[in-house]
């Protein structure tokens, strides 16, 4: 039997309008652009505003983009997966419902939440599904509204984090592109140095909770900050490695947008050029889960059929890897 890999077929986005820029920031906590620059290079974030509006008004959106530009008719999606870190609400999908508002009225739907590594490891999981031809058309969309997390007095995490969404559709293909590759992993010990301690089932939102705003993020930033650049170049080379990929046969490194520092680490353990980087922090900051497909958005233009793209993140939990694809079209 011919063997069938899952290529991405088509790529949406979108981040909302609102822009929360550095200097906005300096008005709120104590922090200036300069630092922020040069720690993160970060210039700018997007903000999700409005009553009512979560991850899935930004999952939605990222859908119809990849919708209308391809002209898919979107009763032939078979599924739909959301990879995020801030599902809508408790007990109920947010899946459910992007799929049921982009007319995906033939596929079932499910969240995946791997925190900032949720799209990577969707990204397997969709694989799975296609290789073995059970689905045909999978719609991965990876949308955080960090922003519904953040505690904007808190200047070691609101100023890296940003809202957005990306949205990717898997299909078969039996040439050798999509995915080839794949390197993930977790641990658990991690998960006390990024997290939000209330709100969730272990820990109930108090009045105490509220006072200390330990239902926000938090985050001991240089903790994270070494493993995410020890964990995710250490998988990107391995997956570098066992492919006999080097920086003459790698085409992109399509890495999480945490810390341009995280990013500049990985590509150069991989001795891979600058300009095969892709880099859209400056603009979006940390969209959690949207970072990879909002870079695949951004950069699609300049993608050709048969580039090696080698996917990397790190994130809460901990959980990282590295997913090795080659790209299947053309724009
Ligand atoms: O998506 C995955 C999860 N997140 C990450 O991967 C993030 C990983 N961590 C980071 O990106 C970095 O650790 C941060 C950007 C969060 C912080 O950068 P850093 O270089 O690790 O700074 P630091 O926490 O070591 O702080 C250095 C100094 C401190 O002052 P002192 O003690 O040296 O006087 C901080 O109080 O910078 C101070 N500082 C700030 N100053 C201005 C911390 N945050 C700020 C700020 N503005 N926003």
């Amino acid at each position: 039997m011919i063997k069938i890999s899952a290529a991405i077929t088509a790529v949406g986005g979108y981040v909302p309008d609102f822009i929360l820029t550095n200097k906005i920031l300096e008005t709120m906590v104590d922090t200036n652009d300069e630092w922020i620059t040069s720690r993160t290079g970060i210039k700018e974030r997007r903000i999700l505003k409005g009553a009512n509006k979560g991850t899935s008004f930004l999952a939605i959106q990222a859908a119809k983009d990849l919708i209308q530009k391809n002209n898919l008719d979107p009763t032939t999606i078979d599924l739909v997966v959301v990879a995020t870190a801030t599902p809508d609400m408790k007990a109920s999908s947010t899946s459910a419902f992007t799929a049921s508002e982009i007319g995906a009225t033939n596929a079932f739907a499910f969240d995946l939440d791997a925190a900032c590594s949720s799209f990577l490891f969707g990204m397997s999981v969709v694989a799975r599904y296609i290789e073995s031809r059970i689905y045909k058309k999978i719609l991965l969309i990876g949308a955080d509204k960090n922003s519904s997390m953040i505690n904007y007095q808190d200047r070691a995490t609101c100023i890296i984090f940003g809202d957005g969404a990306g949205a990717v559709l898997f299909e078969p293909n039996d040439e050798g592109y999509g995915v080839k590759d794949e390197y993930l992993r977790s641990d658990g010990s991690g998960r006390e140095f990024l997290r939000a301690t209330h709100g969730g089932s272990s820990n109930a939102i108090t009045e105490d909770s509220l006072k200390e705003n330990s239902h926000f993020v938090y985050q001991d930033g240089k903790t994270v900050f070494k493993n995410a650049v020890f964990n995710m170049a250490d998988a990107a080379e391995k997956i570098l490695k066992r492919n006999d990929l080097d920086n003459d046969k790698m085409d992109w490194l399509v890495a999480h947008q945490a810390n341009k520092r995280i990013i500049d680490a990985t590509a150069n353990r991989i001795n891979l050029d600058p300009q095969k980087v892709m880099t859209n922090i400056e603009k979006y900051g940390n969209t959690t889960s949207g970072t990879l497909p909002l870079l695949l958005s951004d950069y699609e233009s300049q993608l050709k059929k048969g580039d090696n793209l080698i996917f990397a993140a790190f994130g809460g939990g901990f959980n990282w890897g590295s997913i090795y694809l080659k790209w299947a079209y053309n724009t």
